[in-house]
């Protein structure tokens, strides 16, 4: 640092120096009246060389003064005007002015959601804003949904790498955030022609049957111990109950995290907690994700949370591999796969295959599993109950449907629910309101594209705002109410091939679980509504009832939702096994 004036003394024309005063050569330049006098004094002297004691001291310079002098004259020149050039060759869409350091950043509030959503109706359905030192581009219409997630997806296929997928998820082995290329291509695949075939999710049905049903017979239990008039029950621990159940079965090859197996060292209560956190931990705004250098001061201490919950998945998922590994030991030639770990063990073991995967890589596919599952139904069904019991008159039209093709002698199989679009309607406009990951997961260009005359250059970040897209008034009705109606008769679907409604996005990058999500969120939601009345607790009326959220990859209640359940099938039904 210390020989920085002395280098910008030496690169500065210094054309005021008269020569001989020993600073340098080069200012022995035609410029300075002086110079110029002295010039034309040596000219008329018949020699235009220096006097001797100037040439000694331009010879007396380091050699590679000048040539570092150039290279930085041209480096600083080149950085000016191509820095210009950029910043004109873009033509960014608009958006709010960023701050220097922190971007937007100052814009979103505790629901990023919502704070974009709110600038996007100011600044449009293409909107550039600034996290920190990254360019983020937001797409709110089903125009852009359709240009990000059809036309060019192939484009915004990666994603952006964010300390989550780093400490969570394995330094990015997982689904989610593994970035684009051949090993995301290879887990895709897998997933299509293994793990969520049609033919394996059918094969699976028992075990959702059979959680579902616990799960009728649990609140039937709780419902039993209070009044006449029912209990009130925190809904959404035996929705996640369930959900973890039906997952873990499919996954895992049994409960694992049943109260009397304490095996695996990780209790249910914990285990939920654990997935809680990773939800939460996924979506938030880490501040060291958008500016870099301040990432090792952790100041909103996410990253402490990160390490700690990795830790505790990996000693989980570690017991879990070891115990698959070891029947597949046991029972050598003879083993048959039982389970989606197992299916991965046996995938991981291919020679053939085209990227090589690992330990790490089974572990973090695993968790992927797990968490895509689990949370994801059970904060869709608690969102839905809590819509339905500010409008008790959508329970009745359910029921009379449930009552009309069910029947009360009987419980909701998956076959039913083509029979039942009042129900499919529910768990759309359910969708379209509380999209579980209201911004989808973040993308990130790997090329420059152009739309609508603006540029998206390579390594932006991209959001798709299906929440906006939900509450859009150009496309739906009183786009705040909630009313299933809206969807019956109408060919909408959740699918990706509708970009109206995108609760599962679309594209290559699609939830890969979505066709599972669904069928485990139609038949606990059609049980739910077909074996019990709901009501709210004493003193609470339906206008009092929270709907308010808390922000992460998924969206859940912030206040869990506590509601009155009465059986209202004969109670033989409640007490069957699948
Ligand atoms: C209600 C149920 C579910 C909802 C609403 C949901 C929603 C989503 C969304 C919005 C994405 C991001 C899509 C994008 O980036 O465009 C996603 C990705 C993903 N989901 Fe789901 N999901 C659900 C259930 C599941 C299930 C049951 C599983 C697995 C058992 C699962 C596994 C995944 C995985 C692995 C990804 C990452 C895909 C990738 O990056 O290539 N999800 N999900």
């Amino acid at each position: 640092m210390n020989n920085l004036p002395k280098l910008n003394a030496a690169l500065s024309p210094a054309p005021h120096v008269f020569p001989g005063n020993g600073r340098r050569a080069s200012s022995f330049t035609t410029r300075s009246p002086a110079a110029r006098a002295y010039k034309r004094k040596l000219e008329l002297s018949g020699t235009t060389s220096p006097p001797q004691s100037l040439a000694r001291k331009k010879m007396e310079l380091p050699p590679w003064a000048s040539f570092v002098g150039i290279v930085l004259a041209t480096v600083m020149l080149l950085k000016a005007v191509l820095g210009r050039r950029s910043r004109r060759a873009y033509n960014l869409p608009p958006g709010p002015k960023p701050w220097p350091i922190i971007g937007n950043l100052d814009l979103m509030g505790a629901l990023p959601h919502r704070s974009v959503h709110e600038l996007s109706r100011k600044y449009g359905p293409l909107m550039q804003l600034r996290f920190g030192s990254f360019p983020v581009v937001v797409g709110s219409s089903v125009d852009m949904a359709k240009f990000f997630l059809k036309t060019h997806d192939v484009v915004f296929t990666d994603r952006p790498k964010t300390a989550a997928g780093k400490y969570t998820t394995y330094n990015y082995r997982d689904i989610t955030w593994s970035p684009y290329g051949a090993y995301w291509r290879q887990a895709r695949k897998m997933c299509l022609t293994e793990l969520f075939s049609a033919k394996r999710l059918e094969s699976y049905e028992y075990i959702r049957a059979a959680e579902v049903r616990a799960l009728l017979r649990d609140l039937h239990a709780a419902s039993a111990s209070g009044s006449g008039s029912g209990r009130a029950v925190m809904l959404k621990d035996y929705l996640s109950t369930v959900s973890l159940n039906v997952i873990t079965r499919m996954v895992l090859g049994k409960k694992y995290l049943d109260k009397e197996d304490g095996s695996s060292g990780t209790t249910p209560e914990e285990f939920k907690w654990m997935l809680d956190e990773l939800f939460l931990l996924n979506g938030v705004l880490n501040i060291g994700d958008s500016i870099p250098w301040l990432d090792w001061m952790d100041l909103q201490g996410y990253i402490k949370r990160m390490k700690k919950l990795g830790k505790m998945f990996d000693r989980f998922l570690e017991h879990v591999v070891e115990e698959h590994n070891q029947r597949r030991l046991r029972e050598g030639r003879s083993f048959v796969a039982k389970d989606m770990v197992d299916v991965l063990l046996q995938i991981a073991d291919d020679p053939t295959l085209e990227v090589e995967m690992d330990r790490e890589s089974v572990k973090a596919f695993t968790q992927d599993l797990i968490a895509g599952g689990t949370e994801s139904s059970a904060v869709t069904v608690e969102w839905a109950i809590s819509e339905l019991l500010k409008k008790p008159e959508i329970i009745a039209k359910a029921t009379e449907e449930l009552d009309r093709v069910i029947g009360r002698g009987r419980w909701v199989t998956e076959k039913d629910i083509p029979q039942l679009p009042y129900v499919d309607a529910i768990v759309k406009e359910t969708m379209r309101l509380h999209p579980v990951a209201p911004m989808l997961v973040p993308r990130l260009s790997r090329e420059d594209t152009t739309v609508a005359g603006y540029d998206i250059p390579a390594g932006t970040r991209v959001l798709v705002s299906v929440w906006s897209i939900g509450r859009d008034p150009e496309l739906w009705d009183a786009p705040e109410e909630f009313m299933p109606e809206r969807f019956l008769g109408s060919k909408l679907d959740v699918k990706g091939q509708d970009y109206e409604l995108l609760p599962f996005g679309s594209g290559r990058r699609m939830c890969p679980g979505y066709s599972l999500g669904l069928k485990v969120i139609q038949v606990s939601l059609a049980n739910l509504l077909h074996g019990f009345e709901w009501g709210l607790p004493d003193g609470v009326t339906k206008e009092e009832l929270s709907m308010e959220e808390i922000f992460g990859l998924s969206t859940p209640r912030k206040f869990p939702l506590e509601a009155v359940v009465q059986p209202k099938l004969p109670a033989h039904l409640y007490a069957a096994e699948a």
